[in-house]
């Protein structure tokens, strides 16, 4: 299972990459907004500067919702390095616009898939990468979960390629239910993945260790 980090601030994508545990980076407007990035120029070279720090997939997201501006858009951001993957909306435009991109060698992640029919179409089109935000789904009191098994299932009936990116996640407990479901990928808040290390036990018991190891020392 890949880590991705799921924000556009450099210094928590630092800190996740110290870890040795990140395999790439997703942001979407409102993460770049909450940055204060302004400007075409500056939000193009914060994208640089995430991809000079990881050395996995950095999604980065169109603004336009027409074919034309998608492509034209996507191909921009495709050009800016090598790691960059075009994040295209689920929407009829986008569809078309990640088949496009596909025939052409652009790797695509499919964004805002809430059902099991969008991620289908998503695998149809050659998608990269789905996110099925996991969860915006719970706060609708829908299971987010259920999603993740439901793309699984469809996407191993048919050998899909797509890899599913379980988004939107908001706990630890998300991503080892992630884990389990299969998800290829969980792109997560930083303190996801640090909750993950918690353990009570581990620190009674590191605290034991130390306090003996004292009696030799
Ligand atoms: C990731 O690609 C999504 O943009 C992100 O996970 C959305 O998460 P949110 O529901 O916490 O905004």
């Amino acid at each position: 299972m890949k880590f991705f980090i799921d924000t556009a601030n450099l210094a928590q994508i630092k800190e996740a990459n110290e870890l040795g545990v990140l395999d790439g980076v997703t942001t979407n407007p409102t993460l770049m907004a909450k940055e204060g990035i302004k400007g075409r120029d500056a939000v193009m070279q914060h994208y640089i500067d995430i991809c000079n720090i990881v050395s996995g997939d950095v999604s980065a997201e169109v603004i336009a919702t027409d074919f034309k501006g998608i492509v034209a858009e996507g191909e921009e951001l495709a050009k800016l390095h090598k790691q960059i993957v075009v994040k295209v909306p689920m929407i009829k435009d986008g569809v078309k616009a990640i088949h496009y991109f596909t025939s052409k060698g652009i790797r695509t992640n499919c964004t805002l898939v809430f059902s099991p029919g969008q991620a289908l179409l998503a695998a149809k089109a050659g998608a990269t990468y789905v996110s099925p935000f996991i969860g915006r789904l719970d706060d609708v009191s829908t299971d987010g979960l259920q999603l993740i098994a439901e793309i699984r299932e469809i996407y191993d009936n048919y050998n899909f390629k797509t890899q599913i990116l379980a988004a939107s996640i908001r706990h630890a407990m998300h991503i080892i239910n992630c884990a389990k479901l299969g998800a290829d990928v969980a792109t997560c808040p930083l303190s996801a993945i640090t909750d993950l290390l918690k353990h009570p036990l581990t620190d009674i018991g590191l605290e034991k260790f130390l306090a003996d190891a004292k009696k030799f020392a």
